[in-house]
């Protein structure tokens, strides 16, 4: 498997063009190296964004169902028919507003029903949330998930979020292994920058999901060709 990176870029960039403008300047520098990328946007920027070999569009959220009188949400069919690959899913930012992970297990099988790779994201409740995530999930779909471990605290926007240690991380990816199959991806996130990558990378992680690092090309493009220096 390829080092996986995943852009989280929010509720940015402000408009359009600065959207189209950052996925083409990524694409282009990133297309000859041996990674794979994920530009995960606002849902509206989404349409306007196209995939390359291996930079693909991804989404922050989805529905769990396919259609119907669900006012203001976004289904993964629906994605999946503008071209995304991938969703994140349980964000401790939407889980501050009120998600909780019984809603996540249902996103994950809406997701994992039309052929999307859910990207989950997991604080410190290790146990508690993915065993509810992936009780029902088909044995056969569990590697099919990125699990992303991303403390709250360590959130780059968040009031003193700091980037979690690297013994911590150890710790984390230990006990999210032990309810994983061995082939199973995981990823790092929280204040990842270029800077900092190759520490994580060293721990065994196939990558990360990086959020305010990636809404500067130059540094989302260090970030990644960093991460993958010897
Ligand atoms: P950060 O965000 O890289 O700015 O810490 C990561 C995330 O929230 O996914």
């Amino acid at each position: 498997m390829k080092p996986l990176f995943i852009a989280n870029w929010k509720m940015n960039p402000r408009n359009s063009k600065d959207a189209f403008d950052l996925a083409k300047a990524v694409a282009r520098e990133l297309e000859d190296v041996e990674v794979d990328v994920v530009l995960c946007p606002p849902f509206v920027y989404v349409p306007q964004l196209l995939p390359s070999p291996n930079v693909f569009i991804g989404a922050q959220d989805a529905f769990w169902k396919q259609e119907g009188a669900y006012t203001g949400e976004v289904s993964p069919h629906m994605l999946k028919n503008l071209g995304c690959s991938h969703v994140i899913l349980g964000h401790s930012e939407r889980r501050k507003l009120g998600e909780t992970s019984k809603m996540v297990a249902k996103k994950v099988q809406a997701v994992l029903d039309v052929s999307l790779i859910p990207v989950v994201c997991i604080g410190e409740s290790i146990e508690q949330d993915m065993n509810i995530i992936l009780k029902d999930i088909k044995k056969a779909d569990v590697s099919k998930i990125v699990f992303v471990y991303e403390p709250e605290g360590a959130i780059s926007t968040e009031p003193n979020g700091q980037q979690a240690s690297l013994e911590q991380l150890e710790r984390a990816l230990d006990r999210m292994r032990r309810l994983l199959p061995k082939v199973a991806p995981l990823l790092y996130g929280g204040s990842v920058n270029s800077k900092n990558i190759q520490g994580f990378m060293g721990k065994g992680v196939q990558g990360v999901l990086v959020g305010a690092a990636s809404l500067h090309a130059q540094e989302f493009i260090r970030l990644v060709k960093n991460a993958i220096l010897r």
